[in-house]
């Protein structure tokens, strides 16, 4: 039945959205969900997730918490400036509370369970700090060749958005991005600022998407300042939803141009901390490679997250 899916999230605006696309999505098995610390707190990331399954009718879908805090050192800084205090623009309680209880286990041993128990290769998405994925990848590698593809949000070729060398996620925890982004051999798909931002949606796509129907409207009321802030700092009308691009590729291999490098990720502590580093030089792409997202129709892409978010199809 589909993709077989599970999302690593930290909502986060762009993450309701990319939770809402793979829980409205037909095609799409989504296995379960695992939260992490990163644009707000643990607790509220935890909270939001499980509020955004709700609201999409997907009670049947299990959430577990994973890491609360990086692997090495502490989180340099949040993004409740972006999201909200609440990670959803101070309208999580405005959202349904969920009807199915909060899985028991940790997110690392429901990565494990559901793997094991797939019977088919498992695409993880993760669109938040990298914590629980390098824990899985460290502690379990026997669930590795149960692992189809990971696809990540994160990254810039040349940019930053938390640092003018850093995005966030990396930046969030850049230790636990480069054990999976660097030290281990799984498939990885990088969906990185540089495509995201191609892929920006305009407030008339925001509007066609309230005007679909309740669910629709409840996101797009979730972005208001959002909207404000990418207009204020980038002089945007409309958003970037990072996020749902990554999981977009996730539901749909192929969606997204990749071009294979190798990469580093920067650990250091200097100005370039949490950057990627993509080694771009003609003839030098020997050793572990990852597929780093560089192109896509970008219309059609902006018309297969409005259809699926506004429920057609
Ligand atoms: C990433 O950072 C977070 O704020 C977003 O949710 C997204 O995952 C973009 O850099
Ligand atoms: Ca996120």
């Amino acid at each position: 039945m589909g993709t077989k899916l599970i999302i690593d999230t930290d909502p986060g605006i762009d993450d309701a959205f990319a939770l809402a696309l793979a829980a409205l999505s037909t095609d799409v098995d989504l296995l379960g969900v695992t939260t992490v610390f990163g644009n707000v707190s643990l607790e509220a990331t935890t909270r939001n997730a499980r509020r955004i399954l709700e609201l999409c009718g997907r009670p049947d879908v299990p959430v577990a918490a994973g890491a609360a805090r990086p692997l090495v050192h502490p989180q340099a800084e949040r993004a409740a400036h972006v999201h909200g205090e609440d990670g959803l623009s101070g309208l999580s309680d405005t959202l349904p509370e969920p009807t199915r209880a909060l899985e028991p286990s940790d997110a690392v041993s429901l990565l494990v369970s559901l793997l094991e128990a797939a019977e088919e290769p498992v695409t993880i998405a993760p669109i938040g700090p990298l914590t629980n994925i390098a824990l899985l990848l460290a502690a379990h590698p026997h669930v590795k060749p149960k692992i189809a593809r990971i696809v990540i949000m994160g990254g810039g070729l040349g940019t930053g958005n938390t640092t003018p060398a850093a995005e966030f996620n990396i930046y969030s925890d850049p230790e636990a991005a480069r054990r999976v982004l660097v030290d281990e051999d799984v498939p990885c798909v990088l969906v990185p600022l540089e495509i995201t931002h191609r892929c920006a949606v305009s407030t008339a796509w925001l509007g066609e998407l309230a005007a679909s129907g309740p669910l629709g409207a409840t996101l797009e009321k979730l972005t208001a300042s959002y909207q404000k802030l990418y207009h204020d700092e980038l002089g945007l009308d409309g958003i970037v939803l990072h996020d749902a691009v990554a999981v977009a590729e996730a539901i749909k291999p192929g969606l997204l141009r990749t071009e294979a490098y190798p990469i580093e990720v920067d650990c250091g502590h200097g100005p370039a901390r949490g950057a990627t580093v993509a080694d771009r030089r003609p003839g030098r792409r020997a050793g572990t490679t990852v597929e780093v997202a560089v192109d896509t129709d970008l219309d059609g892409l902006r018309e297969f997250l409005l259809t699926r978010l506004a429920g057609t199809r």
